[in-house]
């Protein structure tokens, strides 16, 4: 019986270890999920539910906090409650928002209609934004997605939640769902989706944190990139930060994506 048991525990243990090592062991490309398929049963739903759906967006399929961090890249908005007004007050508002609220919905979907001063794309004088409208092909937040992040925005930010779950569609009606995004189709729409340009000289973007990836491919193959991206600790560049770049494009990213991505950026020499 000793026998036994010591045999299955070590059969679980090996099976385990396969699978252990399939799992985490072997980098991961595969298309990835959609990264947040909320099932969204709104009819069902508390305001306070609802201001969760818009957090787990907000911190996963909006992929906000790739800009909006502490690095400084795009304004924090944990005091969106007290900074919207004064936005709307601003000389340079040519918006046509009137409410927090409005404000918030037309910063998501219209970026450039206001750009916060300093936070413009570089040579654009604060005239055009460097975020992207997230309704658009990139990150594609539908109505519902969209109004939960304004919910959390207004909860997170002190200001009083003025949003209203969207009705549950009428029977038969197709229930908004989340849908996956179609996959990107330019290698700038992934830099500009994944903020790179954050900390990264790309593209038309001019980060500093980061390496100059504009003659990238003069130095680096294709190998090194795609592992600079799926692992970006295994080799930190010379005179640069460790543990800066986000580790969570292997999952973001679909394959496709990223394949286009390493193929453009080997291109740059
Ligand atoms: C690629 C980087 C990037 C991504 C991704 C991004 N933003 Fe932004 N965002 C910015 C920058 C830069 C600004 C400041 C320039 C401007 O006013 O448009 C900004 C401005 C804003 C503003 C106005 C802030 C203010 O102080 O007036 C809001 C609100 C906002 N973003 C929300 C979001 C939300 C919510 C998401 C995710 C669904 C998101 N952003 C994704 C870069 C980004
Ligand atoms: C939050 C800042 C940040 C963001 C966002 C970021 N990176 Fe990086 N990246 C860094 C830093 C810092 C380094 C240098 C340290 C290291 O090698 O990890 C780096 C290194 C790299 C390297 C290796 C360069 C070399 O010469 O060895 C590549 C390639 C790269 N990043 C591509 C990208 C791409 C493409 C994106 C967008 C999908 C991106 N990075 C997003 C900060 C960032």
């Amino acid at each position: 019986m000793i026998n036994f048991l010591k045999v299955a525990f070590f059969s679980v243990l090996m099976v385990g270890g396969f699978w252990g090592y399939s799992n985490f062991g072997i980098p991961q490309i595969k298309p990835a999920p959609p990264p947040v398929e909320e099932k969204l049963d709104l009819g069902a739903m508390t305001m306070d539910q609802f201001v969760a759906l818009g957090g787990t967006i907000f911190n996963g399929k909006g992929t906000c906090t790739l800009c909006h961090n502490k690095m400084g890249r795009a304004p924090m908005l944990d005091k969106i409650g007290t900074v919207a007004p004064e936005r709307l007050k601003d000389a340079r508002y040519k918006g046509t928002a009137k409410t927090i609220e409005e404000y918030l919905h037309e910063s998501l979907t219209k970026p450039s209609a206001f750009v916060v001063a300093g936070f413009g794309k570089s040579g654009s004088n604060d005239t055009e934004s460097p975020m992207p409208d997230v309704t658009g092909g990139g990150i594609g937040l539908n109505e519902a997605e969209l109004a939960a992040v304004i919910a959390y925005l207004q909860d997170s930010g002190g200001a009083e939640v003025t949003v209203t779950i969207p009705a549950m569609p009428a029977a038969g009606a197709a229930a908004p769902k989340a849908e996956e995004a179609a996959p990107l189709k330019t290698a700038q729409e992934v830099i500009a989706k994944y903020g790179c340009g954050a900390c990264h000289k790309v593209a038309d973007q001019t980060g500093e944190i980061g390496p100059n990836l504009t003659k990238l491919g003069a130095t680096k193959n294709k190998d090194y990139i795609r592992q600079a991206l799926l692992d970006p600790d295994a080799v930190i560049a010379k005179g640069f930060p460790g543990g800066m770049m986000p580790k969570t494009y292997g999952e973001q990213m679909k394959a496709q994506e990223l394949e286009m991505l390493v193929n453009y950026l080997a291109g740059l020499k």
